[in-house]
């Protein structure tokens, strides 16, 4: 069975564009600053809030700018430096799972802001491997325990990423004016994409489609929606589950 969200509508029909997050586990969004992203992720919050009523979401922001500071006293909200531990905290959640990953588990979902930035924070070449070694881990063997990577970065270069790790990201989605670069990293096969958008207007593309013209929806109440966030975040992290992993 495959759950989809509705999460983009189409440039000039307005029909809307479901993520199949089944069949596309792990998404990366690029746009440059000001682009749009923390929108299109307050967005993305509250349907996942509304629509799937199990699930439980880490924030990490390693830029700890103003998009969830309202947030920063959640336990599975990680700003600025805290980052480093964010990841692993978010990290021992997948392998709790895959010490029993024939279990059903509710929809994990690991947002991660400014992913490029953090990466270049760290500064030792043997932390940073062993970090790129478990995103890798996650992008290749998280799918069977319902654990999803969605990634948000202004720039994004191969060193940001595991060795084939980008290709692990099925759904891709370029929000705002698309750079040459994000076009080559992103969309590499398709030669005739409309670079030229503005904020909230967006390139899509899930693995083995044609890349659509989207747009973002509006956020017609932000009160609403960040309440929506609250209680999204207030169900806190799956500790049951590392209880009985951890269990004798
Ligand atoms: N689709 C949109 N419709 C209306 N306002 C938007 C939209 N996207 C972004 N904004 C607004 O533009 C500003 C920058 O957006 P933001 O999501 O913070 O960009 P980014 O995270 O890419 O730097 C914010 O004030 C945000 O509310
Ligand atoms: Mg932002």
């Amino acid at each position: 069975m495959s759950v989809k969200l509705n999460i983009l509508r189409q440039e000039g029909s307005n029909q809307p564009i479901s993520w199949d997050m089944t069949r596309w586990p792990h998404m990366l969004i690029s746009a440059p600053t000001n682009g749009g992203k923390s929108y299109f992720i307050k967005y993305l919050l509250c349907v996942i809030n509304l629509h799937l009523s199990a699930s439980f979401c880490v924030i990490m922001d390693y830029k700890q700018g103003i998009d969830y500071w309202q947030w920063r006293d959640n336990e599975n909200v990680f700003l600025g430096d805290s980052v480093y531990d964010g990841f692993n905290k978010a990290y021992s959640i997948f392998e709790n799972r895959r010490t029993n990953p024939d279990k059903k588990y509710p929809p994990f979902f690991l947002v991660f802001e400014e992913y490029q930035s953090t990466v270049e924070s760290i500064v030792k070449k043997s932390d940073k491997e062993a970090f790129l070694k478990k995103v890798g881990n996650l992008l290749r063997l998280s799918r069977q325990v319902n654990y999803h990577l969605i990634c948000i970065c202004q720039r994004i270069d191969a060193s940001a990423f595991p060795a084939g790790g980008r290709e692990n990201f099925a759904a891709k989605i370029a929000i705002g004016r698309l750079s040459p670069q994000a076009k080559q990293m992103l969309f590499p096969d398709d030669e005739d994409i409309n670079r030229n958008k503005g904020q909230g207007e967006v390139n899509v593309q899930f693995d083995g489609q044609p890349v659509i013209e989207a747009k973002t929806y509006t956020i017609r109440d932000m009160n609403k929606a960040e309440q929506l966030i609250t209680d999204l975040l207030s169900r806190g992290l799956p500790l049951s589950e590392e209880a009985v992993a951890r269990s004798p």
